[in-house]
């Protein structure tokens, strides 16, 4: 059911001929640092499917696709994400990732835990966002979504899409 959605989502876009750049405004994204409006640097998106859904509907269309999974693991590695939270997102430094329980609730959901990756927290999580990170650098909204999917393939059975 959920695939047809996506269909449609991207017939539509292409009927329409809407850019990448429109779906941001599609749902409000907050950073979970200071509740300001997440917007996003052209650099930032690469107008996949899965992020045009993202920015649509707030689901992450690449958890539990193990191409996807595959990219994320290492994204997370080359983004230092398994030095604070381990290899499997279990916890190190920082907290695991996996769930069900999480000190902002909101990360349960997809939508939830990118706003808290992107924006980073008031509690000792960089922002990792494009252009947050660093002036010209820091994840897209594609690759996120990836790591993301990888952090939900080590929990149990906590999609995120709920
Ligand atoms: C320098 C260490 C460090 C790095 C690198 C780091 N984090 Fe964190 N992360 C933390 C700490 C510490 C917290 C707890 C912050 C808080 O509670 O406010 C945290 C919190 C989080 C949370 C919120 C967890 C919850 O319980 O709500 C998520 C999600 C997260 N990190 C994902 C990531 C991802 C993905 C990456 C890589 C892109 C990453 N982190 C890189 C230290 C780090």
């Amino acid at each position: 059911m959920f695939s047809k959605k996506v269909v449609v989502s991207s017939v539509l876009a292409a009927l329409v001929g809407v850019s990448a750049v429109a779906y941001a405004a599609n749902i409000k994204l907050n950073k979970t640092s200071d509740n300001s409006e997440i917007k996003f640097p052209e650099k930032a998106l690469v107008g996949t499917d899965a992020e045009k859904e993202f920015l649509a509907t707030g689901k992450n269309i690449y958890v539990g696709d193990a191409e996807a999974i595959k990219t994320g693991k290492k994204r997370y590695n080359l983004w230092s994400c398994t030095q604070c939270h381990g290899p499997t997102a279990k916890g190190q430094v920082g907290p695991g990732l996996t769930g069900p329980k999480y000190n902002y609730a909101k990360d349960a959901t997809n939508k939830g835990m990118f706003e808290t990756i992107w924006g980073g927290t008031n509690g000792g999580m960089g922002a990792k966002g494009f252009g947050l990170m660093a002036p010209d650098d820091g994840v897209t909204v594609d690759e996120l979504l990836k790591i993301i999917a990888f952090v939900r393939s080590n929990g149990k059975g906590l999609t995120g899409n709920e």
